[in-house]
Formats: structure tokens, sequence, C-alpha cells
């Protein structure tokens, strides 16, 4: 019997409201969050797991950090939203510091990550019909293949994903998809017409691909020849989750164009931003494009502490330092039931030996021991935990990762 078997009580309860009233386009573990703190979550029976997911990156400063939550505290008895009909004594200050840290002139302030994503391509096409000079209609992009960027219409119009599509057409044509990590590919891929080549930098839902040490490099140099857009998904990969501010800095890589989301809302609240040099956000003028929350008061002071948390470096050191520690852990389970151990800091892509059971099955086992992982693509385990966890905590869930290889073997 598993866990998802036994469940009982608050739990049950819990789970059956959801599966009445929500839809339900997710398929999560039989565990009821009630409370969080750091890296932990607490459910409605008080069983404590560790969070090794963070929320797909959202929560990298810890749940309930103390900075983030004080600023939220203060803003909502300050002002939550006054919509971009007025102006904020937010909204100036929080792009002003956003664009500093990524060394760029401007922010376009949004909610969601597929938000950034919707309106980095718009822009995109903007700036090829506005400056670059190619006719309206007919502007391309080129993508990586596997990757994930949202789940809207466009978005999915362009993923390699089956299951993302299948029913939701008719796509949004002008995008050409090529093998990820494979810079010739896009330099054959980009004709007259090309206004932005869009890539994750390490590809997350994937399975946290890294690409070759001269991908990035190349595609830079690429855009740069010819006129092209580089644009830089760091929604999942950016704001110290990989060990530095932005996983483009791996490479010494600086793009066109970075859209960032998830940790920019401090775990708090949706904050996603296009972050880009005036020649590229400045063809943007009223009326062309917008969002009733995007910048609003409460999300951009919550941003500005986000950003002054970043500027100090600690979790970008402490996702270098705490990497190296769980990746080394993870990699002496190879031979034990793990074939493979990918990724930069605190974010481990894990290949099971799939005859041990699918990442589902395995992450219903992991978490019957208190810790929360999420699979991706049949035998493949995501550990990303909030970057406060300590050395011990990782020990710990190592630990409990490796009791259930063995039992599963
Ligand atoms: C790289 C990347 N881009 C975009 C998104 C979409 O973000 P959101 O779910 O906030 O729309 C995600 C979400 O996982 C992501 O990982």
């Amino acid at each position: 019997m598993t866990m998802a078997d036994t469940v009982t009580g608050a739990t049950a309860e819990a789970i059956a409201l959801d599966n009445a009233y929500a839809a339900h386009n997710y398929s999560p573990l039989p565990v009821v969050a009630s409370h969080a703190r750091g890296a932990w979550i607490t459910d409605v029976e008080g069983r404590r797991y560790l969070d090794c997911l963070a929320a797909y990156s959202a929560v990298n400063f810890g749940h309930h950090n103390d900075e983030i939550v004080a600023t939220a505290h203060r803003q909502l008895d300050a002002v939550t939203l006054v919509s971009r009909a007025f102006h904020s004594d937010q909204l100036g200050p929080f792009c002003a510091t956003l664009a500093g840290l990524c060394g760029k002139d401007m922010v376009l302030p949004m909610n969601s990550g597929a938000e950034a994503v919707e309106s980095g391509l718009k822009i995109a096409r903007k700036w090829g019909t506005d400056v670059k000079g190619v006719p309206a209609g007919v502007a391309n992009v080129v993508v990586a293949d596997n990757n994930f960027h949202g789940r809207t219409i466009s978005i999915v119009s362009f993923s390699s994903d089956d299951t993302a599509r299948g029913g939701f057409g008719p796509f949004t044509p002008g995008f050409r998809s090529v093998p990820f990590g494979d810079a010739d590919a896009v330099e054959a891929a980009i004709d007259d017409h090309t206004v932005a080549v869009l890539i994750e930098p390490i590809q997350g839902e994937a399975g946290i691909i890294v690409p070759p040490d001269d991908y990035l490099p190349r595609l830079r140099a690429l855009c740069s020849r010819r006129n092209v857009l580089l644009i830089a998904d760091e929604i999942q990969s950016g704001l110290a989750r990989t060990g530095h501010t932005f996983a483009c800095d791996h490479w010494g890589v600086v793009p066109d164009v970075y859209l960032l989301g998830k940790a920019l809302g401090g775990g708090v609240v949706p904050l996603s931003a296009v972050v880009a040099d005036r020649d590229i956000l400045g063809v943007l003028h009223p009326g062309e494009h917008g969002s009733t929350f995007g910048g609003n008061p409460l999300a951009a002071a919550i941003g500005s502490t986000v950003v002054g948390i970043l500027r100090r470096g600690e979790f970008q050191s402490r996702s270098a330092e705490l990497g190296l520690h769980l990746h080394a852990r993870l990699r002496s389970l190879i031979g034990h039931g793990v074939l493979a151990v990918r990724g930069m800091g605190l974010w481990a892509g894990v290949d099971i030996d799939e005859h041990l059971g699918t990442g589902k099955r395995l992450s219903l086992a992991l978490a019957e021991r208190g810790v929360l992982v999420k699979d991706t693509h049949g035998s493949t385990l995501r550990f990303a935990p909030p970057l406060v966890i300590t050395a011990e905590e990782i020990d710990w869930a190592v630990g409990q990762f490796a009791s259930v290889l063995a039992q599963a073997g």
C-alpha cells in the first residue's frame, strides 16, 4: 500500500474538495500543505516535509522569508493596487533596481512567467518590424526542442510536448524549433526574418539539461552578427538558483532580453518582468501592451526587496557551495539506482533506473519519508530546494532518497 491509498482524515477531505471543484490540470502528491517556514512545509495533520521543489524556484529565498514578508505587510497597509492608470511610489524604484541588477535600461513588469514570455515575444516582433525592418507579419523566432516556457496558446505552439499541445490548436505560427545545445542548428534556422532566439540557458522542465559550454557564447556571437535578439528565459534558472544571479553568468553571456518571474515575487505574489535596453523595450508605446496587475505596488515593493537580497549575493553563494555538496551526495548514488545527475547549484535532475519505478512512484515513496520532490519525464526526479536549506538537511534528504532506492531495488 502506498501513501496515495491510505490518505484519511483532514488530508482526504481536502483532496476530495480539490478533486470535486478544482480543474484537474495537475496530478499532485497527496500532501496538503497548511503552513511553511524556511525549507519546511507542514501539512494539515502536522506532518513535516522538507521541500525539495521550492515551487519550481519561486521560493528560492525560503518560505516566509522574514525580510520579504515584512515588506509585504508594510505595503499591504499602504497601497496594494492602483493599476497603471496612475503612478505609484513603488513602481519606479522597483524598475530602477531590477534594471540595475540586470545591467539593462528598462523593465516591463508583468505577473506570471508565461506573461513575461508572451510579452518578450511581442516585443521581439515589434522590434523586428520597427527597428530591424522585417516586413509586418512574417517574423520568426528560433526556439529549442523540449523547451518549457509556459502554457498559453502561443507558447504551447512551439512546445515539443504532445500533452501540452493536444487539442489546443490552431497554433500561433512563426516559430522554428531546433535541438537544444546545437548552435549550428540555430545558425541554420536563422534567416532575414528572424527577430529572436529564445532559450532557457539550462532547460528546467526537460530535466535540468545543461548545454555544452560553447552553446551560449556561440548563440551570443551569432545573434549579434545576424542582428537577432537573444532572449534568455531565466524564469526558473535565474535569481540565484544555479549559484549565480543568472544562469547565463556561468558562461559570461549577457542576453539582449532577460525574462524573469517566479522568485522575483519572493514566493508571495506573482511578479514577472521583461528586462532589456531602451532600444528594445522602447518599441512599446501607450496602448500597445499592458496588464491590470502588472507592476502593482504590492508586487513592486516585494520585487525591490528581492533585488536587494540578490544584491547581497548570499543566496548565490549558498547555492554554489551547497550545490556542490548536493551534487556530490547525489552522484554517490550512481550505480545504486541512480543513472545520472545533472545541473548546477541547488538544482539537480536525477535520472533513475526505470526498473525501480516511475519518478511519480518514487516521489510518493519520498513524500512518505518526509521529502518532497517532483518527477519530470518518466524516471527523472528534480531536486530544487529553497536556497535556505542546510548541508545537514541535504544529507538527510539524500539519505531518505538512498533508502527509497534501496527499498525499490
Ligand atoms: C523556464 C520557464 N519559463 C516560463 C515558465 C512559466 O511560468 P508561469 O508558470 O509562472 O507562467 C516556467 C514555469 O515553470 C518556466 O520554468
